[in-house]
């Protein structure tokens, strides 16, 4: 392929917003807004920035589908050698229509229901990675009635502070994530007597948006440490499994690089010579999205600052609302020359929470005035809702220079179709 034009991603030429070389004003224009736009190349760019900087070193990127499930976006994925993490039945049925098989998925998530342990169990997974000593009962139990032998992998809770937001921090006894230690140990000393269960791995996922290596250090240190006991107690594991986390940068403020995350986990795993799995969603998927949106009001709110009321809230983009996520907010045409001013910008939903940058220093707004919130391709559109009766926005790719839509705008219709 031909090097590209431009810098992978969102930049300006002149003084518009351009995503891999196409003005996001050219798509608004045709697609309407709320907008998603992300970047193939950017896509491309963050998935070998981690796959690469494993070098010789044998591993799988399993690509978190949790982040960023929308159709096109798993099968780029695929497309440039990913795996994939399902975290539910659902996005195991979405992994394996973007063309993934069985054995490419690995299945992760607390408190599988039976339905999905069942679709589980029937399937040739790479793993399930199991969250309980009862869901390795229930998995054993079905996989026996199947008469097959399922390939499983504990998820240790090794009680690491992952330093992140709490309500994204996974790895302490408190939360509701893995096996204790103690217990997991008791638990896997008893795999050798339950033929229908394969222990292929041991498993570990301290949090997300992790920007300090220390707590995934020790996180892969104990990983290694428990699949070595079992190795020497005969367990032919394959891999261990580190789980997702690497955090990005959001406000410009320095995160470790896929380089400097890859080599703090190979460091930790090397001795034992075993292949490692990665679940990373964000760190690849997050800066390759922008939401666009339009500004629909102005109105004054204190001496100092305005309301700029825009056609995306907390239904298109949560984050803001529900962890107080900080999303860079850039006008989409920077006239520039004009003084800026301060701006309260908020979502049009009936809820004060409702806000999607608070204090920004930005030009004046009008209505109809474009805007880009940053860095939304993880965890923005996966975790839209139709609250309000609001319908989840369009979705586009570019690639290459070429836009499409790879989400059309959900309709009116397409909601009640479900209803009586
Ligand atoms: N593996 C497991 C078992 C996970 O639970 C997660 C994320 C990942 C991998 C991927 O983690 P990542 O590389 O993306 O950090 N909605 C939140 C993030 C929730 C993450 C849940 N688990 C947010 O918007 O920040």
């Amino acid at each position: 392929m031909s090097q590209p034009a431009f810098a992978p991603g969102f930049s300006r030429r002149d003084h518009d917003l351009v995503c891999d070389g196409v003005p996001l004003a050219e798509i608004a224009a045709a697609v309407g807004t709320p907008l998603y736009v992300y970047s193939a190349a950017a896509l491309r760019d963050r998935y070998h920035a981690v796959d690469d900087a494993f070098g010789g070193y044998p591993h799988a990127v399993h690509y978190a589908l949790k982040a960023n499930s929308t159709l096109a976006i798993v099968r780029l994925l695929r497309s440039l050698g990913s795996a994939a993490d399902a975290n539910s039945a659902w996005e195991i049925e979405v992994a394996r229509r973007a063309g993934f098989e069985p054995s490419q998925i690995v299945f992760t998530g607390v408190g599988k229901s039976p339905e999905e342990l069942e679709c589980a169990a029937s399937l040739p997974l790479k793993a399930i990675n199991v969250e309980s000593a009862g869901e390795l009962a229930r998995v054993e139990a079905i996989a026996a009635r199947l008469g097959r032998r399922a390939r499983v992998a504990m998820r240790l809770n090794p009680d690491i502070d992952a330093q992140s937001h709490p309500h994204i921090s996974t790895g302490l006894k408190i939360n509701k994530f893995g096996v204790p230690l103690d217990e997991a140990r008791a638990v896997l000393g008893t795999l050798g007597m339950r033929p229908s269960l394969a222990l292929v791995a041991v498993h570990v996922h301290v949090g997300s948006q992790i920007t300090s290596l220390d707590p995934l250090k020790r996180a892969a240190a104990l990983a290694v440490e428990v699949s070595e006991e079992l190795r020497r107690g005969g367990a032919p594991l394959e891999y261990v499994d580190l789980g997702g986390g690497l955090g990005v940068s959001y406000d410009g403020s320095a995160v470790p690089s896929a380089r400097d995350y890859v080599s703090a986990l190979v460091g930790e795993v090397r001795r034992s010579g075993l292949p490692i799995v990665v679940e990373p969603g964000r760190a690849i998927a997050a800066p390759a999205g922008v939401l666009v949106a339009r500004v629909v009001d102005v109105k004054p709110r204190d001496e100092s600052s305005d309301f700029a009321i825009i056609d995306a809230g907390m239904t298109e983009l949560l984050r803001p609302a529900l962890y107080g996520a900080f999303h860079r907010i850039e006008p989409v045409a920077a006239r520039g020359g004009a003084a800026e001013r301060r701006y309260e910008i908020v979502g049009p939903v009936c809820e004060s929470s409702d806000v999607v940058g608070r204090d920004r220093l930005l030009p004046p707004l009008a209505p109809g005035d474009l805007v880009a919130i940053r860095d939304v391709g993880a965890y923005g559109s996966a975790m839209a809702s139709n609250y309000n009766r609001r319908p989840l926005p369009a979705e586009v790719l570019v690639d290459e220079g070429e836009w499409r839509v790879i989400r059309r705008r959900q309709t009116i219709d397409d909601q009640l179709a479900l209803e009586t």
